[in-house]
């Protein structure tokens, strides 16, 4: 028997003799008590915020996780008519939501969308820090604004957004902060925006650690080419049609195929996934 094989054979033995001493821990494991664990998360009587949830990735968001049955608030920050539009339609389909502006680079404004989810629905359950926006350039060409910009909103809006989160969930449920998949693609021209979208990964999977204890888990999603304003904007048909052969599945995302991913993670089975980046995007190269 090598060292490995020996190491291996005394941490089970250890495993044994510990389970032998504690009957009720062996009996839970039978039961399934991390499943349990996770099934008491029902989505019935949660409340999600969404930011960003006028249009895009975060109104399918908002809608998907009203039909999962959580009471939502949608958030924008110009588009009041389709923030509104959102909550029509969430509530056309028999679920329950307000909307609320605030510019989630102002800390205050973030704390007034919690304060909006506990006085209309009680507390908050999930959040999803998924506004953001997107500027591309090459270095060379990159202005201060628009750089600023998407620090502002996505590095520091989305810790605005976590932040109040970490302060004001209620044990047992779920935050995600919304990255991109050109953290791992790094294509040319993507080189402050992907910055300020890993900052998403290294704050949830570092908030999950914080979190410990409080049954909450916090994961990043990596949504890759998705059919929304901020990536079809200024782009030709053919050049989306090119974007579509660069994926396996052969189209680009829509919408609701991020809205699923959110929807698995905050279901009581996506309880066991935290602190990860979960990257969907279709396959794309
Ligand atoms: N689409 C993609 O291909 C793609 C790929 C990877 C990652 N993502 C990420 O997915 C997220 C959603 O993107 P999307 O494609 O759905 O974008 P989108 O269609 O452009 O929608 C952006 C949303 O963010 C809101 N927003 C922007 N700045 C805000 C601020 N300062 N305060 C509050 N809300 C603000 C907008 O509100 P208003 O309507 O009021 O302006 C809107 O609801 C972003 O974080 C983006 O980086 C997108």
């Amino acid at each position: 028997m090598d060292d490995n094989s020996k190491k291996s054979v005394l941490s089970r033995r250890t495993v044994l003799s510990a389970a032998a001493i504690a009957p009720a821990v062996v009996a839970a494991a039978a039961a399934g008590a991390g499943t349990a664990q996770a099934q008491q998360f029902k989505t019935a009587d949660k409340v999600a915020i969404v930011t960003g949830s006028s249009r895009g990735i975060g109104a399918a968001t908002a809608k998907r996780l009203a039909a999962d049955g959580f009471k939502v608030v949608v958030n924008c920050w110009v588009n009041h008519d389709l923030a509104t539009a959102v909550v029509q339609d969430i509530e056309k389909a028999g679920g329950q939501a307000v909307w609320e502006q605030a510019d989630i680079r102002e800390p205050t404004a973030v704390r007034r969308l919690f304060d909006v989810a506990e006085r209309e629905f009680g507390g908050v359950d999930v959040a999803v820090a998924n506004a953001g926006v997107m500027s591309l350039a090459p270095f060379r060409d990159m202005t201060d604004e628009d750089f600023d910009t998407m620090v502002d909103t996505n590095v520091k809006g989305s810790f605005n957004t976590l932040r109040e989160a970490a302060r004001r969930l209620r044990d047992g449920g779920r935050i995600i902060a919304t990255s991109s998949s050109i953290v791992q693609l790094r294509s040319p021209t993507y080189g402050p925006y992907a910055a300020s979208k890993g900052s998403m990964e290294i704050y949830a999977s570092i908030l999950a650690k914080e979190l410990a204890g409080r049954k909450i888990s916090v994961n990043a999603i990596a949504p890759g080419l998705v059919a929304t304003s901020l990536f079809l904007d200024g782009k030709t048909d053919e050049q989306v049609a090119g974007f579509a052969q660069r994926t396996p599945h052969g189209r680009i995302g829509e919408p609701e195929d991020i809205a699923a991913m959110v929807a698995f993670l905050c279901s009581p089975d996506g309880w066991w996934v935290n602190g990860q980046t979960l990257y969907a995007n279709g396959g794309v190269i």
